[in-house]
Parts: structure tokens; sequence; C-alpha cells
């Protein structure tokens, strides 16, 4: 166990190792609970390092067996051990080698990082710092070296043996023993090693690269579940040809695996050659995965695969640099969707994940920089901010540079920094240096925390025909009041279409807000115009502008952007849920005529489109969520009175658009023997028919369940059998109860389908749903050690259902207190993700606020509390 001790680790404290590894010959005899390990390092000081410095490797939770350098046992007196570290105080001012042999126990590795086994595979999950429980090591990703791993195992037990880079050889060892040697060539970090070891089924593919490469592919998964690995090897096939083409990018080795696991912290692992997945991103079958899983496989097995680029053969020169690595690679990866499904569609998602996630974190105490000053336990700042603020800051790069520019820069940034272990500096020069800007100002976008603020005032002068827009930006909780440079893509609309105005500081439809304040104005604008602004939402931040309801609906009718189109119906429904919201509970339920003039205008644009492109009408007709409203009204919370208003509107649309949302249904169904296709079209005419089904469930309950219950019975999908399901889950009865049990009957051998049921149960907002999870903790398919089960009920719990999380009474946060204690004894990294729940409890009302705060404290006086869970703490109470 490690310290919990808060060290903080500075980025200004950043300095070279002193010695670098060259070389690593691994030897690991794998065995249930005594797998032995044998590293040949070869080392050497480091030129930029100080000469003479102790040699400290990283090691934890580790049995050392034996050590040796350059073939000779050194004596227990030439080295000292501690929990988290071996140290030679002398080590030769010369290259050398290092031999050690280390023990670990995969089975009692809960925390599932290092070397540990998952339904009997063994697997690795090694970055951040999960190398050091492999053996004892320079655990930093500036310490980049060849790896050779031979893999021992009993071949009944692992007949299939993974590791990094190409099979050199494989064949008997010891009798019912067999071995495979790996080599990868590519220098690499530490943390992109990994090894597997298992009894797996494979589904191969082959594709040969733009440089002639031909590569196996193979996707590994649970025996007898290989059909449902296609979409995913489809996916990666998909890839592999997409960065050819978008980015220049080929792949470097002849072989490239998957392999998908069930205990996994996260979603997936780039790993150098070995990609190690969550189950739940590989695993897909019409009759277990829905529309959003089939997606989200195709997002993450991109995701990892363009690591190989980003991430991989150019890395980070220390963790505080994680952003130069994973915001990137979101936005690849958010390319790679975008051009694989709609673009606006997708990007509409993209934003309304930001501002899910990252906006409440950017408001709350967790608030950090994407590029953090400092850490006390880095594999906590795996965050929104890190993955989806950064992968924004990269398209406001491009939007403000342009594409070309842009291409010409990643080409020069992958060309310059090959092989090396990079910084975000690094990453600003290459485009600094195709473009001959300085961007030194936009370079603030990695060091300021908080969502800044644009309001914008427009001003119509009809006698000279100009339309002038004041800007001015403010960025909340920072002394610093140097601005940032800010692109905002806009336009102008009129009452029948986009304006053609002119204005000289517009540059192919950006202006380009680098002030505290500016203005901009428009010549030859022929009528008083609506703007357009943010178009794309091409910055990450909160605009305040007062416009009128009518002004956006005029945008939501004319505005040639499909982004601001649906921003112009959420505003309209904001301000309404707002209102409502703040007006309390007892107004809550009545709508009022304003609410009837968004719901003809949703109604007209039903009418117009919602044939032609069923997936952005599906969109919107979807509400803000709780957490949006939360973070616009932004303080003294009521977590109640938005569920009210929220649903007030919902059912004043249902009925409004009833006789619609029913025609909808009948145009949108499939023929009975139509085949079954993940594509985006067909995922769009399902997710419109199943809004009009929660919109008519909304705007009448009884019929909303007959048709809920006749849609489950006729599914042949889980997008529809869940929708049905989930409708349901909202009406309380008989009929409920039924389906719930139903589906556990028809999916109980389905862990991944059963997650979706053990979040649905988790986010009904009724007032027995505590003890409705009490009882799913005791079902036979739910394990505290098991993360993705976890998520789903606890976390669908606390991040799906606040009424009841943050119930007056304090049971939702007990409830949630509770599994985090639990948790944390074998799995931190998963207990402080839960802790993350409690991030906006300043923003709630006095009583919940104190209730929530109390329960935080309770967990912090609890003792023997890890690192992980510590650091959220501390940040939470002192933010
Ligand atoms: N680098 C991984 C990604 O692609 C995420 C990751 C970081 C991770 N740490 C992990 C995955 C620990 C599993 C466990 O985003
Ligand atoms: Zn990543």
């Amino acid at each position: 166990m490690r310290t919990e001790n808060p060290i903080l680790i500075q980025l200004a404290d950043y300095r070279p190792s002193d010695y670098l590894i060259d070389r690593v010959i691994l030897d690991v005899d794998l065995h249930a609970h005594e797998s032995r390990v044998k590293a040949e390092l070869t080392l050497r000081p480091n030129p930029a390092g100080i000469a003479g410095a102790p040699l400290v490797l990283d090691g934890e939770d580790l049995t050392l067996l034996s050590l040796e350098l350059d073939g000779r046992a050194l004596a227990s007196d030439a080295y000292a051990i501690t929990a988290t570290a071996l140290t030679l105080a002398q080590p030769p001012n010369r290259p050398f080698k290092l031999t050690i042999r280390t023990q670990v126990d995969p089975t009692a590795n809960t925390r599932l990082m290092g070397l540990y086994r998952s339904g009997g595979v063994y697997c690795t999950q090694c970055e951040a710092d999960g190398f050091r429980r492999i053996t004892y090591f320079l655990d930093r990703p500036d310490v980049m070296a060849v790896y050779t791993t031979r893999i021992e195992a009993d071949r009944d037990e692992a007949p299939v043996l993974l590791g990094n880079g190409n099979l050199l050889e494989s064949g008997e060892a010891a009798p019912g023993r067999h071995f495979a040697v790996w080599h990868d060539p590519h220098p690499k970090p530490a943390y992109l090693f990994a090894l597997v070891g298992g009894r797996l089924d494979r589904l191969g593919g082959h594709f040969t690269t733009s440089e002639g490469r031909s590569i196996e592919l193979g996707v590994y998964v649970e025996p007898g579940k290989s059909a449902r690995a296609a979409y995913a090897l489809d996916a990666t096939l998909r890839a592999m040809a997409w960065d050819e083409t978008a980015f220049g990018r080929a792949y470097d080795l002849d072989v490239f695996n998957v392999v998908a696991v069930s205990d996994f912290n996260m979603g997936a692992m780039e790993n150098k050659g070995l990609n190690i997945f969550n189950d739940k991103y590989v695993l897909a079958s019409a009759e277990t995965a829905t529309d959003s899983d089939y997606a989200g496989i195709e997002t993450v097995i991109a995701h990892e695969y363009f690591h190989n680029w980003s991430g991989n053969r150019v890395t980070c020169r220390d963790w505080f640099q994680l952003c130069l690595k994973e915001g990137l690679t979101v936005f690849r990866d958010q390319e790679f969707s975008s051009d694989m499904r709609s673009r606006a569609v997708h990007r509409i998602g993209e934003v309304r994940t930001l501002r899910a996630r990252q906006f409440p974190e950017d408001a709350g105490p967790l608030a950090h920089p994407v590029r953090p000053k400092h850490y006390a336990e880095i594999n906590n700042f795996y965050t929104a901010t890190v993955y989806e603020k950064g992968a924004e800051i990269v398209r406001m790069l491009r939007t403000l540079i342009g594409a070309s520019a842009f291409r010409a820069g990643m080409d020069r940034y992958f060309a310059e920094c090959d092989g090396t272990a990079a910084t975000v500096e690094d990453f600003l020069d290459a485009f600094a240096a195709v473009t001959g800007r300085d961007l030194s100002d936009f370079a603030r976008w990695y060091e300021r925390p908080g969502t800044p603020k644009v309001s914008v005032t427009g001003t119509y002068d009809a006698g000279a025909q100009t339309y002038r827009l004041d800007f001015s930006q403010s960025l909340a909780g920072s002394d610093d009041t140097t601005p940032l440079v800010i692109p905002v893509a806009l336009g102008l609309v009129g009452q029948q279409g986009p304006i053609d105005a002119a204005s000289d500081r517009v540059q192919d439809g950006v202006f380009v807000l680098s002030e505290s304040a500016d203005t901009l104005t428009f010549t030859n604008v022929p009528e008083a115009p609506v703007p357009s602004l943010f178009r794309g939402f091409s910055a990450p931040v909160r605009i305040v502008m007062t416009l009128s309801d009518a002004d956006r609906l005029t945008l939501l009718r004319h505005d040639s952007d499909p982004f601001n189109r649906w921003q112009a119906g959420q505003s309209v429904a904001m301000r309404l849920l707002t209102e409502r919201a703040m007006a309390g509970a007892a107004e809550a339920d009545s709508a009022g005529p304003d609410a009837s003039a968004f719901v003809d205008a949703l109604g007209g644009f039903l009418d117009a489109e919602a044939l032609a492109d069923p997936a952005f009408a599906a969109l919107m007709l979807g509400l803000p969520g709780a957490g949006d409203v939360a973070g616009e009204i932004g303080a003294n919370i009521d977590p109640d009175a938005i569920h009210a208003a929220r649903l007030t509107l919902r059912r004043h649309i249902g009925h409004g658009l009833m006789g619609r949302l029913h025609g909808l249904r009948d145009a949108l169904a499939d023929p009975a023997d139509a085949a079954f296709s993940p594509d985006a079209a067909a995922a769009g005419r399902r997710s419109l028919r199943n809004v009009a089904l929660d919109l008519i469930a909304a705007g009448d309950p009884a019929s909303g369940a007959d048709l809920a219950a006749e849609q489950i019975a006729a599914a042949t999908t889980m997008t529809d059998r869940l929708a049905g399901l989930s409708v349901l889950a909202t009406i309380p009865g008989p009929q409920r109860e039924a389906a719930l049990a139903a589906f556990a009957t028809r999916y109980r051998d389905e862990p991944l389908v059963l997650d979706k049921w053990f979040a649905i149960q988790a986010g009904i907002a009724e007032a027995d749903t505590p003890q409705r999870i009490a009882a799913l903790q005791q079902h036979p398919a739910f394990a505290m050690t098991n993360p993705n089960r976890v998520r789903a009920l606890i976390g669908g719990f606390s991040m799906g259902n606040p009424t009841q999380f943050n119930r007056p009474d304090g049971a939702g946060y007990a409830l949630v207190a509770q599994a985090i204690l639990t948790i944390d004894k074998s799995n931190p990294q998963l207990a402080a993700r839960l802790l993350t729940a409690f991030g906006s409890w300043r923003m709630l009302e006095p009583v919940r606020r104190d209730r929530a705060e109390a329960t935080v404290r309770e967990i912090h006086a609890a003792p023997g509390l890890s690192r992980d869970v510590a650091d959220i703490l501390a940040r939470t109470l002192a933010g």
C-alpha cells in the first residue's frame, strides 16, 4: 500500500531523468498467485541529468526476489527498498545492466493496475503508473525503451499469449507450459507496455497500409463471442484507412491486436500494438447492444488506434502534458466519427457531452487547467477537462488557422516530434512554424481553468444599414485578466434566411475575439438581423446574449448552421426551464403561452424536416438535461424543481405534438423483414421513433405505457427494447415491474446488458429507489469489484438520478458514500471517480448543501483512505 501524504507534484519542478533505460528484456512467468518477472534493464546515465545521482526505481506492491548489477548479485547493503522505491545510492557512472526478479500476485490485484486477472484472463494496465507494479523501473513517460517480452503460462489456462509488437517465437516450455516471445522495435514509455494470457477466441482481419505493409489484425474476446467482435474489427479497419487519408498516418507494425476484458477501470488502453479494452467497447450484437453502444465502440476503437501516432509515436514528456495525447486524440476520434456519420449530429453530441461533464467540472471545486500545474494523484486527472476541453482547444486552433494550415502543422508536429516525449509547447511550435503566427496568446487556453463567458449585444442602425456587435469576455475565479483568443464563427440571419452582409473583421465566417472587449460592424444589412454566434460551437464558452424567443425561433427556422438551429431551440427551452424551476415547484405545473410558441415551432420543424433527417430531428426534440439547467441557474439549486420543470415542459410538448408523434412512429417503423444495420441512417430513424415514444408517454402516461410495452414485445433490436423499458421505468405500476423482471430473465447471462437494467432502475426518480438499489446490490450479477457494474448501479444513481441522489434527507448521499468506502479498499481509482459526483455540492440549496458537505466530511473521517480518494476529498472541500 502506498502512503497517503498529499505530496504535490509540480510541473515547474520537471527535471529530466538522471538515468535512461534503452532496452528491457522481460521474462514473465504467469501463475495465478505467484507470477515471477525477470527484468533485464540496460541503463546509462542521462547526459541531461545529474552525474553521479542515486538511481531511484519506482516500485509498488512488489516482492523483490533478487537483484544483479552487470550479472553479479548485489549485496543487500548496496541498495535500499521502501514501499515505493528501490534505490541504488551509487550506481556506475557508465552504461550498466540491472537484472531484477520480482514476484506479484495477479489474482489479489483488485486495483486493476499492473498485472491482474479478469475473468481468468491475465492482463496488464500500466497507464499512468502501473508498470511499477510489475517490476522496479523508471516509471515516467520520458524514459523510452525497446522491449522484448517472453511470456510463459499453462497452455490449458492461457492458450493465447500476446505482447507488444511482433511475435518472434513461441513453443513448448516445461510440461503443460508454453511460451511466446514478442518484440516491439519502437522505443516506448513503460505506460504503453502490455501483455495478455488467457483462453480467448480470435476474430481475424487483414489490412494493407498505404506504405504497402501487410497487417494481421486480431480481436480477442471471451470464448464463444467472436461474432460480437465483428463491428469492432470493422471499425478498426475503417480507422486505419481514415488516419491515412485524413492525417497521413499509417500503421507501423505487422500485427495489431485488440483484447476485450470484463474488469477495466476505464474505456480502453492504447498499449503499442496491443490495445486492451473494456469489453463494453468491443462486444456488440443487435440483441445486446444499442445504437449508442455501436457508436461508442466505433469511437473508442478509433481513439485507441489513433493513439498509435498521437500518444505512442509522439508521447508525453510528463503527465502534465496528458492533453497533448488525449485532447488531440479525442479531436481525431471526433473527426473520424463525424466523417463516418452525420457531422452536425455528431457535433451536437460532442457539445452535449462537454456541457454535461466538462462545464460542471470547470464550475466546481475540481476545476483545473487543461494542462494542470500540479497534482497529488495523476489518475484523478483523466478528466473531461483534459479530454473534451483539450479536444476543443485543438478544434479552435484549426478554426483559427484554417484546415490546410492545420494539416500542415499536424504533419510537421508528427515529423519533428516522432520518437520523442513532447510538450504542449512542441505541439504549438509546429503550427507557429507553418503559419508564421505567434500562438503564445492562444496558449492561455491550456493554463486557465473555468468556462469563459462571452457577453454580446447587437445594435441595428436602419438608416445606415449597419449592424454592430459588442463583445466582452470574462473568466471568473482568476486574478489573471489577460484575454483569451476566442474564435467566433458567426453570421447574420433575417426573416427569410441568411443575410449576406460584410465585415472586414470576419474571415471565412470567423471573427477572432482576442481583447477583453471588441466591436464588430457589418455593413449593407438590409433588415434587422438575428446574429448567429459561435456556429458549430466554435469555442467552449458560455454565451450571454439577450435574444427574444421570436429571434431564436427565427434562427431555428432559417439559420444555415445546423448546430445553431439546434442551439436556438435549446436556448428557448432553457429559458422556459430555468424560469419555471426558479419559480419553485408550486408553479412548475403550468406551462404558459410562451411554451406553446415553442411547441408550435417544433411542430413546424417536424412537418418540414423530420423525415429528411430523423437523427437531427431527434436532437431537436430533446430538452437540456437537468444538469445543464442547474449549471445555467448556477446557485441555490433545487433538483426537484428542475425535475418538475422538465416534466411539465415534456408533457406540454407531448400533448401539443401528439398527432405528429404518432405519425412519425408509423412513418419511421421498419418493415417487419428489415435486416438490422447499426449505420447512422438506421440508428437515426430509431432515435427519432424512440424520442417520439418518450414524448407520447410524457404527454399521456397511460397510453405511453401501453405503447412502450408493445414496443418491447415486438423489438428486434436492443435499442428499441431498451427505449421501451426506459419509458416504462418512469411509470410506476405492475407493468413496469413485470417488464423489468422479464428483461432480467432474458439477459441473466449477459452482464453488459444487465448493466443497462441496473442503470435504468438506479435512475428511477422515486422515493424508494435507495431501497431498490440496496436490493440490486445483492443481485447475483452485481459485484462491487467490477467497475462496469459499479458505474451502472452506483454511478447511474449519483449521475443519473439528481432528485434522489440529492434527497433532502441525505439517504442518497449516504448510499453513495457507503459504496465509495467499500470500493476504496479494493479499487481506489474507481472509488475516486464515484466521489466526483459530490463536486457540485456548493451549488445546492442550503439543506441539501449541508447534507452533502456533511457526507463528504464523513468520508473524509474514515480511516485508511487511498491517496486517490483523499486527493478528491481535499479538493472537493477546499474549492
Ligand atoms: N489512455 C487511455 C485512453 O485512451 C485511458 C487510460 C488512462 C486508462 N489510464 C487508464 C484506461 C487506466 C484504463 C485504465 O484514453
Ligand atoms: Zn486516450
